[in-house]
């Protein structure tokens, strides 16, 4: 897509973490910012640090759950900035507890909020990008898509895989009509995602991907997904180390789950 000065960049979750982190990164480099959240009292206080950094940005409540809500979104910013450019489906949600514990109204809801949203939003920007030849979608899936390291939040996991085999169909329809596609993959972040989360069944202790991933800035990673958007890469993770361990598991998949399997006891 190139610079991204001057283009209106959407982000959902902005009012907090890594939405948060994008919506600074996008509009120190020149984007108007849409700061899109459920928090409206978070979204405009990123507004309020946007503008006294003389960046451009206005917040909007939106909740990515809801099956008007994007199309809403598309014809509220349409209606302030006259364009959008770039569309960051960032806005997720986590749960925790053992497989057969899970309701599978807690399924519906993350599976909802998190990969829903993003095939509502495709529905609702996707049209428009066609029409005007460009454009740039980024859509926040998370390591835990990538592989499995867990097995207390299977909702949330199967939710970023399919984000990520989304992202990846999508690239091969948008790439070649001048959209631009970005799968943001995150490993661990500094962010609120791990507050308040709803647990099912009895306490279960949290795995990471491993002890070899630090915990990375939001901010920094904003500033990553804006660099992404501007070279036009697909796949944007937030610790590389994370590519050994997908290629040795292509190897030898068996051995990957039975170490994961070790590693857990
Ligand atoms: N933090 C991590 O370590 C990590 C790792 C991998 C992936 N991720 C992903 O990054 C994305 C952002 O998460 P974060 O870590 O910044 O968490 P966060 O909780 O700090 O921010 C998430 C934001 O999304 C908003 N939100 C939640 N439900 C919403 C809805 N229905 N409609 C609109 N907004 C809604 C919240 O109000 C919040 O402001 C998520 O998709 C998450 O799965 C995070």
């Amino acid at each position: 897509m190139g610079a991204v000065e001057g283009k209106v960049a959407i982000v959902t979750g902005a009012a907090s973490g890594i939405g948060r982190g994008a919506a600074l990164a996008l509009a120190s480099r020149g984007a108007r910012v849409v700061v899109a959240d459920l928090n409206i009292d978070g979204a405009q206080a990123v507004v309020r640090e946007i503008e006294s950094a003389q960046g451009i940005a206005i917040a909007i409540r939106v909740d990515v759950g809801d099956d008007q809500a994007l199309e809403d979104l598309k014809a509220e910013v349409l209606t302030a900035f006259g364009r959008v450019d770039i569309v960051m489906n960032n806005a997720g949600v986590i749960t925790r507890g053992l497989p057969e514990h899970i309701p599978i109204e807690e399924w519906h809801r993350v599976i909802n909020v998190n990969l829903f949203s993003v095939v509502r939003s495709h529905a609702a920007f996707l049209p428009l990008f066609l029409g005007q030849g460009s454009g740039h979608f980024v859509n926040t899936a998370s390591f835990a898509g990538l592989m499995s390291y867990s097995y207390d939040r299977l909702p949330y996991a199967a939710s970023k895989a399919a984000i990520i085999q989304i992202s990846e169909g999508l690239a091969l329809y948008a790439i070649p009509k001048g959209i631009g596609v970005t799968v943001l993959c995150p490993g661990p972040v500094a962010t609120n995602i791990g507050v308040g989360i709803p647990s099912f069944g009895p306490e279960t202790t949290t795995r990471g991907p491993g002890s070899q991933f630090g915990v990375r800035d939001p901010l920094e990673v904003g500033h990553e997904v804006v660099d992404a958007i501007e070279a036009n890469t697909f796949m944007l993770t937030t610790d590389d180390q994370i590519r050994e361990i997908l290629v040795s598991r292509a190897r030898d998949w068996d051995g990957y789950v039975h170490n994961q399997i070790l590693a857990m006891e």
